[in-house]
């Protein structure tokens, strides 16, 4: 499919359905050629991609930085603090500069602002690894997975227990919204996903057949369910919050009980890092249900799929 080359990953609402389903589609292609024994596919000789990240990661980070490998790219680190950026060298400079040396730039920030501005004064991708607002590589990946598990992505009710202002729960809802999916909400009811984000998927939804629900209590919502999914109840730079939020969604927690709710066919997808004894108990993670790892896998073979569709 042409058309990739050069853009931006910022939001996927900045994708058509077709497209969202051709990165995917590619993931999967890069997942059976590393497994039939091609584990370094070369069309990115040569590249360098840079990591800028203003907070921790374990999986974003090291998926991207062994897809750059398997592309034939190479990458670089750069921790916020060690950039000029934080002696109070502008986003604008440091995106002109970066530009000029890397040939992609995956970066992870506090305020979602900051990609934008990046992406504005870059002359080379920019790609959301992150922030307070949105995970749209996270969501590419959970989808795949869907597929991969699920065998059909039309039609699969995705019922997203806890936090209902989480940055993956916004990107799930968009990504869901372009590939027909059945998503509900089950968090309490002063937690609300991104407004500008559900009304796009609202939108969409609308053109897919997609569905979008909103259903208070977490036993009536999994009924039924394909896939539970959670995430931690504390996102990374929501520290002050945690004791109201742990007050808030302990009826949300996602235990054997609720598991047994949802029903037989339900997986259970979290997209890591869990905080074990909160959002998801140990039996339900570790449990014959939980399809965690597989999902954490499929972030390298989708990181893969942006780095070659993306990067020139
Ligand atoms: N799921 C995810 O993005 O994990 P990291 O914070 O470890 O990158
Ligand atoms: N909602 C979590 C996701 C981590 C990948 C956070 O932002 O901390």
């Amino acid at each position: 499919m042409p058309g990739f080359k050069g853009r931006d990953l910022i939001e996927l609402v900045d994708y058509t359905p077709e497209e969202v389903l051709f990165f995917i589609e590619t993931g999967l292609d890069f997942k059976r050629r590393f497994y039939s024994g091609e584990r370094v596919v070369r069309v990115l000789d040569g590249r360098v991609i840079a990591l800028v990240f203003e907070k921790p990661s374990t999986r974003t980070r090291v998926s991207f930085e062994v897809a750059a490998r398997q592309l034939g790219a190479e990458s670089i680190y750069l921790g916020w603090g060690e950039l000029q950026l934080a002696r109070g060298e502008t986003l604008a400079d440091t995106a002109r500069v970066l530009s000029r040396y890397v040939d992609g730039v995956v970066a992870r920030v506090r305020e979602h602002w900051k990609l934008v501005e990046l992406a504005k004064h870059a002359t080379v991708p920019v790609i959301n690894g992150l922030s307070d607002i949105s995970h749209p590589v996270q969501a590419l990946g959970d989808m795949m997975t869907v597929l991969e598990k699920k065998g059909r992505l039309r039609g699969v009710k995705l019922v997203f227990v806890g936090d209902g202002s989480d940055n993956v729960l916004n990107s799930l809802l968009v990504a869901g919204a372009k590939l027909g999916l059945h998503i509900v909400v089950s968090s309490p009811r002063q937690l609300r996903p991104n407004e500008e984000l559900l009304k796009h998927s609202l939108e969409v939804a609308e053109e897919t057949g997609a569905t979008i629900e909103f259903i208070e209590d977490p036993y009536e919502a999994v009924r039924g369910a394909d896939i539970v999914y959670t995430d931690v109840w504390v996102s990374m730079g929501q520290e002050a919050l945690r004791e109201e939020r742990v007050r808030l969604l302990k009826p949300y927690q996602v235990n054997q009980r609720l598991m047994e709710a949802a029903g037989g066919k339900a997986l259970f997808m979290h997209c890591l890092p869990a905080m074990r004894g909160e959002e998801v108990v140990d039996e339900v993670i570790d449990g014959p249900q939980s399809i965690v790892w597989d999902q954490a896998e499929n972030r390298l073979h989708i990181q893969k799929a942006v780095l070659a569709l993306l990067i020139p």
